[in-house]
């Protein structure tokens, strides 16, 4: 977690780095600093708290220096304070860390031994130590770096400047992203390209154990051992004022009113128009490697694809949060319509849980940043163990994206509300899409059964306006939630995830208990906390399970429990039960789950900011968890 930027070039350092960390403030809120050139010395100007108020301290410091570095930081080793606030500064070097130094006990006993004099609880300041003493023996900073590296374990992306080499910024990483965006005569070395967008949209993106070394125009990158590389350089069609409000209060709320959008785009690409069908596009499996894909011929990949989903015997869907909950609508979905077997499992469980990994499995991963350490963790190990692997990523060329074999976008456009909202409902309708190409490429779907899967997902767009023309009712609904003391989330079928999802939102943003469950299991416990202040939230759209989720509300309410309920049109049935009565549009099963999540969506948004919370960065947590 934590956002980092570095600077060389002829503009204002102060302002590119501030205006760049405020694009990385989700990744982390808890305190922010700056190290940049001045009068030939490197001065730092440090803040706890959110980035505003670093910004009140810079307002009265000016640099008359062309290099720096700025962090803003997710606590990991040390309380957020301004004593553990980044850069780290130790002689004349400055540094900035995302991640964990896994080894920083060791290193700091060796330290202290020799002599340091440690100022924070950071294992980040120790590598600062280290190179402080590196440059006094090696006389250069590329060279410090080369020896300190070697000593390093975890998962880190670290920039460093040292006084003595005014020219220079030096930047590795090993698991957490870098990359290094290249301007007119200006180099940016950030955690996510948003930071460099208004500036350039040509990257370069840094891998494990590689060193840049950014020198007056140019950059320079070589392997640990020191040999210079050749890196590709990547054009980026994201446009930076993508990232901003719109007018809108939040990001998160601009967000979930751009979903119609998200999930056209995210369906577009792969969508048969003459035969409206699926056909998906430029997926990769062949090899080609993510930089090329665009260079694919069509049709042999499109073959490559069906190829592979026919030969597979099972699949196994790995994610973490949000992601982890489309992954489970991406069960339902594949096992109905392609009749294979479908597991789902949380990263951070499958990578050490030591998984049965057999080869007929195709191990589908999926994560809005790409960067997420347990779901990249995760594929690495489906990789060693020789299965093929698919990515269902947001950002193109991260970490995640660049580890698999075959590649499908989100294309939801950059999203900034820590909380998950756009990236969902994309990936929902990538998995409506790959069930169906899988259903088709087994021989378990028609191609009329095709078209009727295509023909429902087409619609979506249009239905999710018509649920969000509904916002002003679902903040009302929001108002009701004051008076309860916890929440049920309940289920069936495709819904169940739905449910969870709708749970975690309210938990996120509302700082509110919620739990999640499949309907049938209420009488195996959750009815025991039932009463007048629980709040029930049933999702209960007109499908084939609607008579045994009415039962279930029947129980609840019999108890003493207060309903608010999500269904189909008009449903004078739910109406009768429940206190509250949201309906949705008549759908098809396999997309009803993308419109039931939007009331869920903008009933814990509207609450979280009555309750005056900070929707777009909720408390402790961060959207990109690049530590595990
Ligand atoms: C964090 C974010 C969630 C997100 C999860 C997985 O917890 O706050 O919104 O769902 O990470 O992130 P990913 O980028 O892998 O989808």
């Amino acid at each position: 977690m934590c956002g980092i930027v570095g600077y060389l070039g002829p503009l204002n350092p102060k302002d590119v780095i501030v205006g760049g960390l405020k694009k990385l403030e989700y990744r982390g809120y808890d305190s922010a600093g700056v190290a940049i050139l001045d009068g030939g010395l490197v001065k730092r100007v440090r803040a706890e708290g959110k980035l505003r108020n670093l910004e009140a301290k810079l307002a009265h410091e000016s640099f008359d220096g062309h290099l720096g570095i700025g962090h803003t930081r997710w606590a990991t080793h040390g309380v957020p304070s301004e004593r553990n606030a980044h850069p780290h500064q130790v002689g004349g070097v400055s540094l900035v860390h995302n991640g964990i130094i896994e080894n920083y006990l060791e290193i700091k006993e060796a330290l202290l031994k020799r002599g340091a004099n440690i100022t924070s609880d950071t294992d980040s300041e120790l590598v600062a130590h280290l190179v402080a003493e590196q440059v006094k023996i090696q006389k250069d900073l590329l060279k410090a770096v080369q020896v300190v590296l070697k000593e390093l374990r975890g998962a880190f992306s670290i920039l460093v400047i040292w006084d003595q080499q005014p020219d220079r910024l030096v930047a590795f990483k090993d698991g957490p992203p870098l990359v290094i965006g290249l301007g007119e005569k200006q180099t940016f070395v950030v955690s996510d390209v948003q930071a460099a967008l208004n500036y350039t949209k040509k990257f370069m993106y840094l891998e494990d154990r590689e060193i840049a070394l950014v020198q007056g125009t140019g950059v320079q990158v070589f392997s640990s051992a020191g040999a210079p590389l050749q890196k590709p350089v990547v054009e980026l069609n994201w446009n930076a004022d993508q990232v901003e409000k719109k007018g809108y209060s939040h990001y998160m709320l601009k967000e979930i009113y751009e979903q119609p959008h998200a999930v056209s785009s995210a369906m577009a690409p792969h969508i048969d128009a003459t035969n409206q069908t699926v056909r998906l596009s430029k997926v990769g499996f062949g090899g080609a490697g993510v930089t090329h894909l665009e260079s694919l011929d069509a049709a042999k990949d499109w073959e490559q694809t069906q190829k592979i989903f026919a030969s597979v015997n099972r699949v196994t869907i790995v994610a973490c949060g949000t992601s982890y909950y489309a992954g489970l609508v991406g069960k339902y979905l594949i096992e109905a319509l392609a009749k294979i077997p479908v597991e789902v499992d949380v990263a951070s469980e499958f990578r050490y849980r030591k998984p049965v990994l057999l080869k007929d499995t195709l191990v589908i991963t999926v994560s809005q940043s790409g960067e997420t350490a347990d779901t990249l963790a995760a594929i690495r190990l489906a990789k060693e163990n020789g299965l093929q692997t698919l990515s269902i990523c947001n950002v193109r060329n991260s970490s995640i994206d660049r580890e698999a074999h075959g590649h499908l976008y989100m294309n939801s456009g950059p999203e900034v509300g820590v909380a998950s909202t756009k990236a969902f409902v994309s990936t929902l309708a990538i998995f409506n899409l790959v069930a169906t190409a899988f259903g088709q490429a087994r021989g378990q779907l028609s191609l009329g059964q095709a078209r009727e899967q295509v023909q429902a997902l087409l619609a979506v767009p249009s239905q999710m306006e018509v649920v969000l023309a509904y916002d002003k009712y679902f903040a009302d609904a929001a108002e009701d939630f004051k008076s309860f003391k916890g929440f049920l989330y309940m289920g069936r079928g495709v819904s169940y995830p739905i449910a969870l999802e709708g749970a975690l939102k309210l938990k996120e943003l509302a700082y509110l208990h919620a739990e999640g469950y499949a309907a049938g299991e209420m009488k195996h416990g959750p009815l025991a906390l039932i009463d007048e202040r629980m709040a029930i939230v049933m999702v209960a759209p007109s499908d084939d399970l609607f008579e045994k989720t009415v039962s279930n509300l029947e129980e609840a309410k019999a108890r003493g429990g207060k309903i608010i309920s999500i269904g189909t049109g008009e449903n004078e049935r739910l109406k009768s039960i429940s206190e509250r009565y949201l309906g949705i549009p008549k759908a098809h099963w396999s997309t009803n789950p993308l419109l039931e999540v939007v009331p869920l969506q903008l009933m814990a948004f509207h609450l979280a900011d009555s309750l005056g919370h900070d929707v777009d960065q909720p408390r402790n947590l961060a959207k990109s968890v690049t530590v595990e």
